[in-house]
């Protein structure tokens, strides 16, 4: 099939390659030209395993191509829309500014027939507007919506082995299951459940299932902060309940909460539209989750100021991890950085490193001091963080921590064994788990 991939983010990039890559012909348009060129060149402008080999393969066979022309979509009979619906600046609603001038751009290249399918995270309502608008301006063409549930650092795999596949449609198309079945023919014949319904329940299935993954996080963290206060162990209390099948051990990790680039936004935006539907109550419990959320960042400053016996100023702390979670380099709202922020503006001497978002940090937050190695951020520490698990920090041994000053680790996602750590004589905290003196 000949399809367009419209806004080449970390969503469409990943789309429009994986879609060659099952074999039909794509392009990619990105109104950043810099950005399109760079993926035409078979260069991904974010780190996501798989993904740098795959589009070099996929550009190789002349399927894919990137380019900011909008005139590129004339001709394909199926358009995906992966623009960004980021936070406004001013309210905790989505900005769906990106999202209409996609539309904008494309409606003069539509012809009958044609499939307009949404993917970006968007206000239920939005897909019949668009729907609307679609059918007007082009009698015969439609608008789909099929929302994308891809995790960052696993987006190649979530594309072409989904959990599920999701379409939704108005009610008087008839034409768009069976276009989205054949888009994704080889996903649905490898047994993947498809599951058919109306524009609005698409929508909500991805706001809902983000929402649901959030409160999971929560309810651990705040069990973290009975456990925490009663002497007992979160780690433990997570892998008991976890045995549960219908709780499952899956997002049951207490520590610092969840950042990144979809769930904060997605459950600030889905609370105000929920609130402008009268759903108070859902309203509510994510503006708790939220909060919840929050307050761990607070906690996670709270134990660094303890273990520096009551004040970081003029403490050497240094902070292992960057990026919002492992795997990624990706620092949006990323709760590492927001504490290493918050210590820096208290008066501690911070000094962060992370495996890959580095650049990104210094990007972000050109005010914090980012080098480039473990030996070089712990280097006369007086309190070690562990804010990000990547793997080569879960690794790590007290021997080779040699460099600090004085040996207290902060272990803010439970990633480490206190044992190992409290007999070679570390002084270990973490959320969630009782401290040395409660033990006692
Ligand atoms: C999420 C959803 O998982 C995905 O389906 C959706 O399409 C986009 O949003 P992503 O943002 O890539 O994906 O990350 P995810 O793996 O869900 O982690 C989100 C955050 O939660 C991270 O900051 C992570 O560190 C945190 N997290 C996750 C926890 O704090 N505890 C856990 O147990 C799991």
């Amino acid at each position: 099939m000949l399809i367009s991939v419209i806004g080449c983010g970390y969503l469409g990039a990943v789309h429009a390659t994986c879609l060659a890559h099952l074999g039909h012909t794509v392009v990619g348009i990105d109104s950043d030209r810099e950005l399109a060129a760079r993926l035409d060149s078979g260069r991904p402008s974010v780190y996501e395993p798989e993904l740098e080999s795959l589009l070099t393969a996929t550009l190789a066979t002349g399927r894919l191509r990137f380019t900011a022309d909008p005139s590129a979509a004339a001709g394909a009979e199926v358009h995906f829309l992966c623009v960004g619906t980021p936070q406004l600046p001013d309210r905790p609603a989505a900005d769906l500014a990106a999202l209409d001038s996609a539309v904008d751009a494309l409606l003069p290249y539509l012809t009958p027939g044609d499939l307009v399918v949404g993917k970006s995270t968007v206000p239920v309502g939005t897909a019949e507007r668009l729907n609307d608008r679609i059918a007007a301006a082009v009698p015969g063409a439609s608008c789909a919506w099929n929302p994308e549930f891809l995790r960052e650092g696993h987006a190649v795999a979530d594309t072409l082995r989904p959990d599920r596949l999701v379409y939704g449609s108005a009610p008087d198309d008839e034409r768009a299951t069976a276009i989205l079945n054949r888009v994704y023919a080889s996903v649905v014949a490898a047994g993947t459940p498809v599951i058919a319904t109306d524009l609005a329940t698409a929508e909500l299935v991805k706001v809902a299932a983000n929402s649901f993954l959030a409160t999971k996080i929560s309810f651990i963290n705040a069990m973290a902060e009975v456990c925490e206060a009663a002497g007992a162990d979160v780690t433990v209390l997570a892998d008991a309940i976890g045995h549960d099948e219908r709780i499952g051990r899956q997002f049951l990790g207490a520590g610092l909460g969840f950042g990144g680039g979809c769930l904060p936004k997605d459950i600030r935006a889905f609370g105000a539209r929920a609130a402008e539907l009268g759903a108070d109550r859902v309203a509510d419990l994510l503006a708790r989750v939220d909060e919840i959320n929050l307050a761990r960042r607070d906690h996670l400053t709270r134990l660094a100021t303890e273990a520096c016996e009551g004040s970081v100023i003029g403490r050497r702390i240094a902070i292992l991890g960057a990026a919002f979670k492992p795997n990624s380099d990706d620092v949006r709202d990323s709760p590492a950085l927001a504490v290493a922020l918050d210590l820096q503006r208290r008066g501690a001497h911070v000094r962060v490193t992370d495996p890959q978002a580095g650049d990104n940090a210094r990007k972000r937050s050109p005010e914090l001091t980012v080098v480039d190695s473990v030996a070089e951020a712990v280097d006369d520490a007086e309190a070690v963080l562990l804010l990000t698990e990547w793997q080569q920090y879960r690794d790590l041994r007290p021997a080779d921590l040699t460099g600090v000053r004085r040996p207290v680790i902060i272990d803010g996602r439970n990633a480490l064994d206190p044992t190992t750590w409290r007999e070679a004589g570390w002084h270990y905290r973490a959320p969630g788990r009782p401290s040395p003196t409660r033990q006692r």
